[in-house]
């Protein structure tokens, strides 16, 4: 069986979570390294995982937190090699931790007393919609503003006026884009967001030295052959290496890059659904099946940037947590800067802060140069709260822009309305392609093609293992080896 198993080549799109999750599992398992070729479009491993150096210690580019622990296979990677910092307790929060205030640019404060109230009503509205989403035809967002309306309608708010709650929901609905990746709560569907399934746990558990370190954890896990030689997965990357055609339906897969066409008996997809989005149609040869087509479409990936200012010194004090902006309606600009959700405190980075931006605004902002994004953040800052501290100019700004990168297109996956309507679920996605004369040539890992746990790490490394299962499964009879 074994021999079989060796003579079956294998090619991975993409050498990010999944990618590299489904490699390490197929060399475990018995799958010859040789006869994997592992893809990659960037000159860097990791995909949507980038974790760089910076001063004393790193900053994430990319996926920033352990989303919980039960049932979060990375969470249990992370934890079995020690790799998971427990010394701190207190929740990383984007938003709603309490030494975050809230204020609009021009220096009024959101009280304590009504944030809490806030607060309170909307995690009420996040208990009820466990129970009603279900049957809620409608977007996430249009439940969020019913039940909202019910609220203000009843008098629930006593610590505010009308429009003072309902900058706030705007607020607490750009923290939810985030969330979910979405543009807008109105494009994310009620009852499909109930197909995300959370792990119980700290949602922001962080890796004591990066999240990078997830690819060593799943490459040292290979095992040694009986001479003692480790087998090597890292010599099977090849950076630097964008696929620009993929032609599945003619014997051996055939994948065209600049310099180089490979030829495997199966392919795994493990690109961003962003790029299949915006490239499906000229990727494969020929056109993927409908029904895939039509989940590409449906299913939604939106965009989540993150903006780094570097100061020479912190000029906030040591229990400020960070700022979330309000946006008054009538003094909004219009621009990507009224859409940004604050600005937090970063673990390890004493002279950083790190603020949020997603949807069409991110887009925008990933078109401003460097230096206006510094200038058009660092006046947020300086309106909103420079008055309470002697507040000083930052030096430099860092920056990602997952949707201008073609490689990525975005940053993750969720459950649109579309996808709803066109009734395309990751299953769709999930599913593999065979050729005419019916053996499988095209198969799908990745955050978007999970069931539950999309947009997270643990879904791409579930999904890699997922896709390596079945490609053992598929590759213990003989059928590719009379070809070989
Ligand atoms: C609502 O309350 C805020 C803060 O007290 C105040 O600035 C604003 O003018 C009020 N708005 C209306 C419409 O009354
Ligand atoms: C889905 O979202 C779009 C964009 O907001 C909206 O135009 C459309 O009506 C929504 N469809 C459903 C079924 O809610
Ligand atoms: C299917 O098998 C036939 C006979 O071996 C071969 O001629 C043909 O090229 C195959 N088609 C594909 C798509 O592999
Ligand atoms: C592909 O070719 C170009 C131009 O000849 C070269 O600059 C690049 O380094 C090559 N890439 C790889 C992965 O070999
Ligand atoms: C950003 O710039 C590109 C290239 O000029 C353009 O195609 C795109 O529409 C712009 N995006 C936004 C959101 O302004």
């Amino acid at each position: 069986m074994l021999a079989s198993l060796t003579m079956a080549t294998l090619i991975i799109v993409g050498a990010g979570a999944s990618g590299l999750a489904a490699a390490s599992r197929l060399v475990e398992k018995g799958f010859d390294p040789d006869r994997i070729t592992i893809l990659e479009a960037e000159n860097r491993i990791g995909g949507r995982i980038h974790t760089v150096p910076h001063g004393s210690s790193v900053i994430e580019m990319g996926a920033q937190w352990v989303h919980g622990h039960d049932g979060n296979v990375v969470h249990s990677l992370a934890a079995a090699a020690g790799e998971i910092r427990t010394d701190i307790h207190t929740l990383e929060s984007t938003g709603y931790a309490d030494n975050v205030e809230m204020a609009y640019r021009d220096g009024r404060k959101i009280k304590p007393e009504q944030l809490k109230e806030f607060k309170k009503i909307l995690e009420s509205i996040y208990e009820d919609s466990r129970r009603d989403l279900a049957q809620w035809e409608k977007s996430l967002g249009e439940y969020f503003e019913y039940k909202f309306g019910e609220h203000l309608d009843r008098g629930s708010f006593t610590t505010m006026n009308r429009s003072m709650a309902l900058d706030l929901l705007d607020w607490a609905h750009r923290s939810q884009n985030i969330e979910d990746g979405s543009d807008n709560w109105m494009e994310t569907s009620g009852s499909g967001s109930l197909e995300y399934h959370e792990c119980a746990g700290d949602y922001t558990t962080v890796w004591k030295r990066g999240y990078s370190v997830l690819f060593d954890i799943l490459m040292k896990n290979i095992p040694k052959t009986s001479n003692g030689l480790r087998l090597s997965l890292a010599d099977r990357i090849q950076l630097n290496s964008p696929v620009h055609l993929i032609r599945w339906n003619s014997g051996q897969v055939q994948v065209v890059c600049s310099n180089q066409t490979y030829y495997a008996d199966m392919v795994l997809v493990t690109c961003s659904l962003g790029v299949l989005k915006d490239r499906a149609d000229k990727l494969f040869t020929p056109l993927l099946p409908e029904k895939k087509r039509r989940a590409i479409e449906g299913i939604g990936f939106g965009t989540v940037d993150k903006v780094f200012l570097e100061y020479r010194r912190p000029w906030w004090t040591s229990e400020w947590g960070g700022v979330n902006f309000l946006t008054d309606p009538a003094k909004a600009t219009g621009d990507w800067d009224d859409t940004l959700m604050g600005f937090s405190t970063v673990r390890g980075q004493p002279n950083l802060l790190i603020g949020w931006i997603s949807g069409p605004a991110a887009r925008q902002c990933e078109n401003d140069s460097d230096n206006e994004v510094l200038r058009k953040c660092s006046a947020l800052l300086r309106d909103a709260v420079g008055s309470d501290f002697s507040y000083e100019e930052p030096t430099r700004i860092i920056r990602t822009m997952w949707h201008s990168n073609r490689h990525f297109c975005g940053s993750y996956s969720y459950r649109s309305n579309k996808s709803k309507d066109l009734n395309v679920w990751a299953t769709d996605l999930a599913e593999p392609i065979h050729d005419s004369n019916g053996s499988v040539r095209l198969l799908f890992a990745g955050e978007a093609t999970h069931d539950h746990r999309y947009s997270n790490v643990h879904a791409a490394v579930e999904t890699g293992w997922r896709e390596a299962d079945r490609i053992i499964e598929l590759t213990k009879g003989a059928q590719f080896t009379a070809k070989l």
